[in-house]
C-alpha cells in the first residue's frame, strides 16, 4: 500500500515535472520557444565542457571581472570554431524590445555548437524557424596561431532586409584561410528588433543595440583568441550594408571600428531606415491587436505575445504593403518594421543611436575617419524582378503605356526615401523626368521587345535604388577618409547564388525573360542582389545545414572567390583593398575627383566615372547632366524649366562640391549663359591623369588654362599620395579609444 502511494505520488510528481516543463507562460509572459534540435542553448550558467576535447580548441579567459574557459571545435575545413557564445541576456519576458543586456564570459562555455536563428518564418515560407534567445555570436580563428600574433578581425552582420537570415548561413573557411578572424553575429529582425513608438518603453532600434553590444563584446574578448581589438572591421550585406554604416556614424561606437565593408547596401539606401516609423507602428500594434493609447499598456500588451502571433503579423504587414505600394518597394525599399531616425537626444531617457536622417549625417560629416570598402552588383535588381516579382514587371510592360518612359521613374523617385527625404527636389527631378524620353537617353533607338524593357527595368532601378546611393555615399564619406568602390561584375557559373543566401527577400529567380515574348529567351548573367556572396562565404540553410549543389566547382568561379576574399582580407589587415592584378592601385573613389572604382570579375580594372551619366540623372545633378560626358540632347533648355533642381542639385551645398566640376557648374547657378565667359570659373580641382577624364575635352582644356594660375599645392594628389593609406597614416585605420 504503502509503495502504491509512493509510486503513485512519484508518478505525479514526474507528471507535474512534466507538465512545468512544458507550461510556456512565466508569470504572465511567454517563455522561449523550445530549442531547436542540435542548437546551444549556452546558459550564462552553462556547464557543459566537453572533456575529451583537444586543447587547441579551448580558450582561457581571464579578466577583470571573471575568468571563463571557451571550448570550441576544429572544422573539417580547416580552422578553429567557437559557436553559439551568447552575447546578450535572451531578450525574452520583460527584455523584449528592450536594449540588450550584455553577457560577459564567465564559467565554462561550450561553444562546439550554434545558437538558434532569431524567429522567422522558414525559407519556403511554411512556418516558424528560430527562437527568441538568439543573441549569439561565432568566432572563427585560423588553425596556426602564432604566439603573441595579432590577428586581424572581420565582424559579418548577415542581410535579410531586417527580417530574416541568420549567422548560420556564412561558412566562413575561405575568408580564415586569409589569416584573419571571422566573427560572424545575430541581431533581432522583424517587429522584435525594431518595433518603435518612440518613447522609452519601446525605445526601437534594438536591432542596432544588439550589433553594437556584439562588437563590444569582440573589442573585449578578441584578443583571448589571438584577435587584434585595434583592426576590427565591420562588414555586412544590403540591409546589413546600411546597418554597418549607421552603426559607424552612431557615438555608441566611436573608437571601436577601424574600417566597414558595405556591399549593396549604403546609410541613404531606402531601406536603410523606415521614412515612417509612427504610421509603422500604429499599424504593427492594430495588427496585433494591442491598444496603443497607453504606452506602457501597449509595451505589456506586446512583451504578452507568443513569437507566431509576432512573425504572422510581420508578414501580413509586408503582404499589404506590398500590395499597397507595388513591386519597387519590394526590390529597393524597407518592407517592414526597420531601423529608425529617433532624432536628438533629450536627456531624458538614454541617448539615442540615430540622431538625424542618414542624409543629414553624411553631409554634416558625421561619418568617423574610418576607410569604406563599398560596392554594388552589376544588376542588383534582377533577381527580385526575374524572381518573386516578375509577374508584376511583366504585367506593368503589357498592361501600362510608356511604362519605363513615364511612369517608372516617378515611381522610383518616390520610393527612393533614403534620398529625397525634402519632397521639393523630388518633384524637380519628377518635371525633368517628365520632359526627357528616360529610354532613349543612354542607347537611342533601343528596341522596345519585352526583353529588352525587362533590361531596361532592371538597369533603371538598379542605378536608381543601388548606384546612387553607394556613389553619393562615397563620395561624402571620401570627404573624410578613403572609400574603396566595387563593381561586382563576375558572371556566375550558378544561376542566382544569391538565392540560397537571402530565400526571404528574392524567392526562386527565374534567368531566362521570354514570356510572352516572340524572341528566344536569353540568359541575362550579370550578377544580381546577393550573387556576390557565394564568393565570400560557403551557404548553408538559416538553420546551418547543407544545401546540395552549392559548392563551387567552376573553375573561374573558384578564381573569383580566390581573388574577392583576399582582397577583403587585405582591406581588413591594412585598411585598404588589393587585386593582385592591379598591383598596390586601387584609387580611392575622389583621389582623381572622377569617382575611381575597380571592376571585379575576370578581367578586373580600373574605372572612373562609374555610371556617371545615369548618376547624374537619378541624382539630378545640374554639372554631370550638361558634361559633354552626357550629350544629353537639349538638356540645358530642360534644366531651365526645373529650377528648383539647377539651384541646390538634389543634394545641395556639400556633394556638389565633391564632383568633377564643370564650368557650367556656377554660371548657370547665377543665371548666366553657360557657354561664355569661361575665364571667370573658379579654379577647377580636378586632376586629370594621363588615364582618365581625356573625353571631358573642355575640362581638360580648362584644366590647361588653370595650371599656370594653381597655387602649388592644389595639384598634388598624385598616386603616390592614393598608395600610402595603410595603418599609420592619416588616411589608415586610426587606433581606436576604448571607454
Ligand atoms: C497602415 O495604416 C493606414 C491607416 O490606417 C492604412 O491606410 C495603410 O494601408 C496601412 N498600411 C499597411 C501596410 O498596413
Ligand atoms: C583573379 O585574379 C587573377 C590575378 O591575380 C586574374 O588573372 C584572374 O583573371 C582573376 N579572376 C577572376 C575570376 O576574377
Amino acid at each position: 500500500m504503502l509503495f502504491r502511494t509512493a509510486l503513485a505520488l512519484s508518478l505525479l510528481l514526474a507528471f507535474c515535472d512534466a507538465l512545468s516543463r512544458q507550461k510556456r507562460i512565466v508569470g504572465g509572459y511567454p517563455s522561449l520557444l523550445p530549442k531547436s534540435d542540435g542548437f546551444n542553448d549556452n546558459q550564462p550558467s552553462g556547464n557543459s565542457g566537453n572533456s575529451e576535447t583537444d586543447e587547441n580548441n579551448v580558450v582561457q579567459v581571464q579578466d577583470d571581472y571573471r575568468s571563463a574557459t571557451v571550448t570550441g571545435v576544429e572544422e573539417p575545413e580547416g580552422y578553429q570554431a567557437y559557436k553559439g557564445i551568447r552575447y546578450a541576456e535572451p531578450p525574452v519576458g520583460r527584455l523584449r524590445f528592450q536594449r540588450p543586456s550584455f553577457v560577459r564570459l564567465s564559467g565554462k562555455i561550450d561553444a562546439t555548437k550554434f545558437g538558434s536563428p532569431c524567429p522567422q518564418l522558414s525559407s519556403d515560407g511554411s512556418g516558424l524557424v528560430g527562437s527568441e534567445d538568439c543573441l549569439f555570436l561565432n568566432v572563427f580563428t585560423p588553425l596556426k596561431k602564432l604566439k603573441n600574433s595579432k590577428i586581424p578581425v572581420l565582424i559579418w552582420i548577415h542581410g535579410g532586409g531586417f527580417f530574416s537570415g541568420s549567422a548560420l548561413q556564412y561558412g566562413p573557411a575561405h575568408l580564415v584561410k586569409n589569416n584573419i578572424i571571422v566573427v560572424t553575429i545575430q541581431y533581432r529582425l522583424g517587429s522584435l528588433g525594431w518595433l518603435t513608438s518612440n518613447l522609452k518603453e519601446l525605445p526601437g532600434n534594438v536591432g542596432l543595440f544588439d550589433m553594437r553590444a556584439a562588437v563590444k563584446w569582440v573589442t573585449e574578448y578578441i584578443h583571448h583568441f589571438n584577435g587584434d581589438p585595434e583592426r576590427i572591421v565591420v562588414s555586412g550585406q544590403g540591409s546589413a550594408a546600411s546597418a554597418v554604416t549607421l552603426l559607424a556614424m552612431s557615438d555608441f561606437s566611436k573608437g571601436m571600428i577601424s574600417g566597414i565593408v558595405a556591399m549593396s547596401g549604403s546609410p541613404v539606401s531606402a531601406f536603410a531606415v523606415d521614412p515612417a516609423p509612427k504610421q509603422t507602428y500604429q499599424n504593427m500594434t492594430t495588427l496585433l491587436g494591442c491598444d496603443q493609447s497607453v504606452p506602457l499598456e501597449a509595451i505589456r500588451c506586446l512583451q504578452m505575445l507568443s513569437i507566431q502571433t509576432i512573425i504572422d503579423s510581420d508578414f501580413e504587414y509586408q503582404n499589404t504593403k506590398l500590395g499597397n505600394e507595388g513591386y519597387l518597394t519590394g526590390l529597393g525599399s524597407l518592407l517592414n518594421v526597420g531601423p529608425a531616425v529617433e532624432g536628438n537626444n533629450d536627456d531624458r531617457f538614454l541617448p539615442n543611436f540615430i540622431l538625424d536622417s542618414p542624409l543629414q549625417l553624411l553631409k554634416k560629416h558625421k561619418s568617423p575617419k574610418i576607410p569604406m570598402l563599398t560596392g554594388v552588383n552589376k544588376l542588383e535588381t534582377k533577381s527580385g524582378i526575374l524572381g518573386k516579382y516578375q509577374d508584376q514587371v511583366i504585367d506593368n510592360l503589357n498592361k501600362i503605356p510608356d511604362y519605363v518612359n513615364k511612369v517608372l521613374p516617378q515611381k522610383v523617385l518616390n520610393t527612393n526615401t533614403g534620398f529625397f527625404e525634402d519632397g521639393s527636389v523630388n518633384n524637380a527631378l519628377k518635371n525633368l523626368f517628365e520632359n526627357i524620353e528616360y529610354l532613349n537617353l543612354f542607347k537611342p533607338k533601343i528596341k522596345t521587345g519585352l526583353k529588352e524593357l525587362v533590361t531596361k527595368v532592371m538597369q533603371g532601378t538598379t542605378d536608381a535604388l543601388f548606384n546612387m546611393p553607394a556613389f553619393f555615399t562615397s563620395h561624402l564619406w571620401s570627404a573624410r577618409s578613403n572609400t574603396y568602390f566595387y563593381s561586382f561584375e563576375h558572371k556566375p557559373s550558378i544561376k542566382s547564388p544569391g538565392k540560397w543566401f537571402l530565400p526571404n527577400i528574392l524567392g526562386n529567380p527565374n534567368e531566362e525573360v521570354s514570356k510572352n515574348d516572340g524572341t528566344n529567351s536569353q540568359h541575362v548573367r550579370e550578377p544580381g542582389h546577393g550573387d556576390e556572396l557565394i564568393y565570400l562565404y560557403d551557404v548553408r540553410s538559416i538553420e546551418g545545414k547543407q544545401i546540395s549543389g552549392t559548392e563551387l566547382k567552376d573553375k573561374k568561379d573558384i578564381e573569383m572567390r580566390d581573388n574577392f576574399t583576399s582582397l577583403v582580407a587585405e582591406f581588413v589587415k591594412n585598411g585598404k583593398p588589393k587585386l593582385k592584378i592591379l598591383g598596390d592601385e586601387w584609387p580611392s573613389f575622389t583621389s582623381s575627383k572622377q569617382s575611381d572604382y575597380v571592376v571585379l570579375g575576370e578581367n578586373s580594372r580600373i574605372g572612373n566615372k562609374f555610371r556617371f551619366c545615369e548618376m547624374g540623372l537619378w541624382g539630378g545633378v545640374p554639372d554631370i547632366l550638361q558634361s559633354t560626358d552626357c550629350h544629353f540632347q537639349g538638356i540645358s533648355d530642360i534644366l531651365k524649366t526645373v529650377p528648383d533642381l539647377l539651384q541646390n542639385g538634389v543634394l545641395g551645398e556639400g556633394v556638389v562640391n565633391l564632383l568633377p566640376r564643370n564650368p557650367i557648374d556656377g554660371l548657370l547657378k547665377n543665371g548666366k549663359n553657360p557657354s561664355l565667359d569661361i575665364k571667370n570659373v573658379p579654379l577647377l580641382d580636378t586632376n586629370l591623369g594621363p588615364t582618365n577624364g581625356i573625353r571631358n575635352t573642355l575640362a581638360s582644356g580648362i584644366k590647361r588654362q588653370d595650371a599656370t594660375t594653381r597655387p602649388p599645392n592644389s595639384n598634388t594628389q598624385k598616386p603616390t599620395n592614393i598608395r600610402s593609406s595603410g595603418f599609420g597614416t592619416v588616411s589608415g585605420f586610426p587606433r581606436p579609444l576604448f571607454g
